[in-house]
């Protein structure tokens, strides 16, 4: 799908192995946040989702049409106020970001799936791609809110974010980012999980985040991480979850400065608080 082996990998655990190079305090070099369809700024954390008009000046589309949701109709699940409002693209559609600088950013899609009219979202289908990937193809969000996460490497002075609806269909999309990955976070080579040696070349792949998992630990929001990542409980993974137990010293716990072994770009600190224990 994305032109690209499905890599089994443990790109993570490389991370963490590979500590030591990051500064904290990343700030990244690229930054875009739009809360598309909305009306205003949205302030989700310490981030502000920039109003639709204010990022028109991106987007690419044939037609213009912005939906919204009453907040009521949205669960508590889907509290987050950026899925209240979309936009919607019965055509190809693209933004068009400039990247000051190369290297790898994150592109985070986030989609809910409401009724808007003579639009009903979740019978949306399209594909997502940029000018050498396709992200997503044929996509579609059934009833609950997603959020899509891809690492591509970018090169050229501007990337593009291509939506195109299959056939008798329609796009559409509640918010976007677009930012900066630092340098070191991703490495130029992999462990494979299931074979020996090492996979070369990551720098040039698209990755897809499937599951970013603390190990021992609950859920790390977004909110909680410099880097503005989701960690989720391991239970679900654990083949036996009776074997294992959580052990965790958050007050332990320290980004020594000086030496520069750990930082919390790397992980939160409530991630590196807990070590699994098998007994
Ligand atoms: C919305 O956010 C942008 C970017 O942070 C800022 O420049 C603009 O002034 C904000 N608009 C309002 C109405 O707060
Ligand atoms: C929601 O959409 C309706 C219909 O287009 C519009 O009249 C209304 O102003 C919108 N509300 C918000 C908060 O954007
Ligand atoms: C949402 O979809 C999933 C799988 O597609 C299904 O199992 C679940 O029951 C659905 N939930 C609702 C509220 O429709
Ligand atoms: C962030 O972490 C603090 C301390 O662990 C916790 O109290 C808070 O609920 C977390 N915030 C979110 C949004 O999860």
């Amino acid at each position: 799908m994305m032109g690209y082996r499905k890599f089994d990998l443990f790109i993570w655990v490389l991370s963490v192995l590979c500590l030591g190079w990051l500064c904290s305090g990343f700030y990244p070099a690229d930054i875009y946040l739009i809360d598309c369809g909305s009306p205003a700024n949205t302030s989700v954390g310490n981030r502000v989702y920039v109003a639709d008009n204010l990022a028109s000046k991106f987007l690419s589309t044939p037609k213009d049409v912005v939906a919204n949701i009453s907040l009521k109709s949205i669960t508590s699940f889907d509290d987050s106020p950026l899925y209240q409002t979309a936009r919607i693209f019965t055509e190809s559609s693209k933004y068009t970001f400039s990247i000051s600088q190369s290297g790898r950013h994150w592109i985070r899609l986030y989609f809910y799936p409401f009724v808007f009219g003579g639009y009903d979202l979740s019978k949306a289908k399209f594909s997502v791609s940029t000018q050498n990937h396709v992200l997503l193809g044929d996509f579609s969000v059934q009833n609950a809110s997603v959020v899509k996460e891809f690492s591509v490497s970018v090169t050229s002075d501007s990337l593009v974010i291509t939506f195109t609806p299959s056939k008798n269909s329609f796009a559409f999309l509640n918010a976007i980012e677009v930012v900066s990955v630092p340098a070191q976070l991703i490495t130029e080579d992999a462990l494979w999980r299931t074979e020996s040696g090492k996979f070369q070349g990551l720098t040039s792949q698209a990755l897809e985040t499937s599951w970013r998992v603390n190990v021992g630990g609950p859920t790390v929001s977004f909110e909680n991480d410099t880097l503005w990542r989701t960690w989720v409980p391991d239970q679900s993974f654990l083949v036996n979850e009776n074997l294992a137990k959580d052990f965790s010293n958050i007050a332990a716990v320290d980004y020594d400065v000086g030496s520069a072994l750990a930082t919390k770009d790397i992980a939160p600190k409530i991630r590196f608080n807990i070590h699994e224990q098998n007994t």
